[in-house]
């Protein structure tokens, strides 16, 4: 099924994640004419809407959203033409009807993309199906959270399941659409020298960070089911471990990638009991400072005490021969000092140092795949200082830098979506998240769940603007490490 779809249907068509990311990806495709010339975007919300004023909403979304400079008065006349608006209740079956005339015969082509509450998953897949809505020629994207845990997750992509069958299904991590996530697996699988080395022979660890400076950002609901295990581990970074830990997949396609995916995630050691006191620590920010302002905590943004954590770092283990004994460590939290996702792999010191004679110190080569604020690729190596070492030989770390803003500054650096929505269109599922893997991730994380509750682990309070509670340095510096910021 790799046919381009005619139509596109955004459900929660006037919600957040629309507004800021899926109208300017789909703007961005359309500005360098990626965008089948016939496609139609249908948003659909419950907001009585008509065409004018939904092309108007998505207008200002544009203006508001878009990167500066990038929006056109003619890309967006062109591209708003393309936007429809059909009012829907999903407990009316007579506005599926409505949705179903909108679209005309299926046949050409339909990609549906659900941004709602997963609560309305189901009903909003019988009623799709009763409008007939679910024929072969449909696919069904699906944005998280799927789910809250093994348990919910699995009635979700059973319902899912019923009406579309896994080719057709397409969920959602956006991490898989940034760009430098990709470009792991090209520095992995298309560069001969780091495959040799990627082994407990010889990296010392892996650090895995994603920290955020936003706090709650009127999210308070759905952040309170979730807390940052469930909304930033249990998908992006438990997919980003799984691209860095992964077997070579024997083609670059859909199954293959999600194969060797899945074996890592089913071999994530359960942290379980003792372990979970051991090998995780979590966190709740409380009243501090980022970039010298003060914000409050969390708790007072929310309006009343809660258990929920908003930070959380992980020692993590790979049980299989490439992984035995190499820890993972996963940290991620709001309100952190600064904006800094980054993959950190730390490898093991040269055997014998022949300089270690002539007073010098060596130290790890590193690896740094930075994915946010900046995309980055950077080899720490040791070099000479310049000099005439007549008081011995000094070493100095220096990094290659693959510097790939500046590498590709012609290509424009795009939303994470517009490959996804792009991928979805055409049909490309390779970086979407199959049922097994999502199922792998709930399975593991739940049980860190269970037994933070068993041992009745509760957040530590820290201090906005900070790296989380000290625990959390402790985590590493037991084992001789520190986090790498
Ligand atoms: C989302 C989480 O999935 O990812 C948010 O729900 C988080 O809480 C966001 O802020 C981070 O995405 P990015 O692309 O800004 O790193």
């Amino acid at each position: 099924m790799t046919e381009r779809v005619s139509t596109l249907v955004l459900f929660g068509a006037t919600g957040d994640l629309a507004r800021r990311m899926l109208l300017p990806s789909l703007y961005g495709l359309d500005a360098d004419n990626l965008l089948p010339p016939e496609l139609r975007i249908i948003g659909t919300a419950r907001t009585a809407l008509d065409d004018g004023a939904f092309r108007e909403r998505a207008d200002e979304a544009l203006k508001e959203h878009l990167p500066d400079g990038f929006y056109s008065s003619e890309v967006a006349e062109r591209f708003l033409e393309r936007l429809h608006y059909v009012p829907l209740d999903i407990n009316e079956a007579e506005h599926f009807a409505d949705l179903a005339r909108a679209i005309g015969d299926p046949c050409h082509g339909v990609a549906i993309f659900l941004s709602t509450a997963p609560s309305l998953f189901k009903p909003t897949i019988d009623g799709l199906e009763a409008a007939g809505l679910a024929c072969p020629t449909v696919r069904m994207a699906l944005e998280k959270p799927l789910g809250t845990d093994l348990e919910s997750s699995r009635e979700i992509n059973d319902a899912v399941a019923a009406a579309f069958p896994e080719e057709r299904t397409f969920r959602i991590d956006h991490y898989l659409g940034k760009e430098t996530v990709q470009n792991l697996l090209a520095l992995r699988f298309a560069n001969l020298m780091f495959e040799p080395l990627w082994n407990s022979a010889h990296i010392d660890h892996v650090q895995i960070t994603v920290a955020e400076t936003v706090g709650l950002e009127g999210r308070a609901d759905y952040y309170e089911s979730s807390g940052a295990l469930r909304d930033m581990v249990q998908n992006h970074m438990l997919q980003l471990l799984a691209l860095v830990a992964m077997e070579p997949p024997s083609d670059f396609d859909a199954t293959a990638v999600r194969d060797e995916k899945v074996k890592v995630l089913r071999a994530l050691r359960p942290i379980t009991g003792a372990d979970a006191e051991a090998n995780s620590v979590i966190g709740q920010y409380a009243r501090g400072a980022i970039d010298g302002e003060t914000v409050p905590g969390y708790a007072d943004e929310l309006g009343r005490a809660s258990g929920t954590e908003t930070f959380v770092a992980l020692k993590a283990h790979v049980d299989n021969w490439r992984w035995k004994g190499v820890p993972f460590y996963l940290r991620t939290g709001k309100r952190m000092p600064g904006r800094n996702t980054q993959i950190y792999i730390q490898f093991k010191d040269v055997p014998f140092s022949i300089f270690a004679s002539r007073g010098a110190t060596s130290r790890p080569n590193k690896l740094i795949i930075g994915l946010q604020p900046e995309e980055s690729i950077e080899l720490r190596m040791m070099a000479k200082m310049p000099g005439l070492d007549r008081q011995g030989v000094r070493l100095r770390e220096v990094p290659l830098d693959l510097g790939l803003a500046n590498a590709f500054s012609e290509f424009r650096r795009r939303i994470a979506y517009e490959r996804l929505l792009l991928d979805l269109i055409e049909g490309d599922p390779t970086l979407f998240v199959r049922r097994d893997e999502v199922e792998a991730q709930w399975g593991w994380i739940d049980k860190i769940r269970a037994a933070w509750a068993d041992k009745g682990m509760t957040p530590r309070p820290y201090a906005a603007g900070t790296w989380g509670p000290s625990a959390a340095i402790a985590l590493t510096e037991r084992d001789g490490i520190s986090w790498h910021e």
